[in-house]
């Protein structure tokens, strides 16, 4: 019995020693196969490096959200203003929002998060909720890069002093609209990412923890 116990201590019985080491191991056990995931070992980030893309990716999503937002703000002032230069000033500056902060952010949300993906256990195509994230993300680019500019540039062109106005309210709309859709699909991804359902045993177990993705980071 005393030679099964790997460190009898004053407190504690041989038999109990054993337990416990075995418990110890057992927990080493998993959580050396949690860490391994489905990706290779030696393509994982280290814990720094993690820590640093997983903040980026987080400003980079988050940051898209408050542009969606200020887009939807703008658009509902210029289209109620009465006021003609202060209607153009603003689908102007909104043109640049658009291009200037809306598409570097998603880009670099993309890219975060794929890389983040592939280079930690969690993998790309492995959970619902990062599958998910991924397919709302180009649901948001694409109507940012094929819709919105588009009624952004006509709206910055219909609003010059003597240009047509014709159809200027119906685009006005879709433009709210579209904006509405993109701020939804980023809110959702949002609540997917600190919810992080669906997920396999290490995520309810982390969730009890308080930490999200404690187990895997
Ligand atoms: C291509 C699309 C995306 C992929 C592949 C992706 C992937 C990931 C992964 C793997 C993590 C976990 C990082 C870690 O534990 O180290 C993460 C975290 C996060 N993602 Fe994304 N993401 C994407 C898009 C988005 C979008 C669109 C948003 C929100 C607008 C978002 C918001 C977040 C947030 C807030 C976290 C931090 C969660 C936490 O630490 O608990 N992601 N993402």
């Amino acid at each position: 019995m005393v030679a099964e116990s790997p460190a009898p201590s004053s407190s504690t019985t041989p038999g109990s020693a054993s337990r416990t080491a075995k418990a110890a191991k057992d927990a080493k056990g998993t959580q050396d196969s949690r860490m391994k995931g489905p990706a290779k070992k030696g393509r994982q980030f280290s814990r720094g490096v993690r820590r640093a893309v997983n903040s980026g990716h987080v400003v980079a999503s988050v940051g898209l959200v408050g542009v969606e937002i200020v887009m939807i703000m703008l658009g509902v002032i210029a289209k109620n203003t009465g006021d003609a230069t202060l209607q153009h000033a603003t689908y102007q500056l909104m043109r640049m929002l658009a291009y200037a902060a809306g598409i570097p952010l998603a880009v670099l949300a993309m890219v975060s998060g794929v890389v983040l993906a592939l280079r930690t256990p969690w993998g790309l195509w492995k959970h619902q909720w990062i599958k998910v994230k991924f397919v709302l993300l180009i649901v948001v680019i694409a109507i940012g890069a094929g819709l919105v500019s588009q009624w952004v540039r006509d709206l910055a062109d219909k609003t010059e002093v003597g240009a047509d106005q014709a159809g200027l309210a119906a685009v006005q709309w879709y433009q709210l609209a579209g904006a509405g859709v993109q701020l939804t699909a980023l809110v959702v991804a949002t609540f997917l990412s600190v919810y992080k359902p669906s997920g396999s045993g290490r995520v309810a177990k982390s969730r009890g923890s308080g930490r999200g993705s404690a187990s895997v980071g």
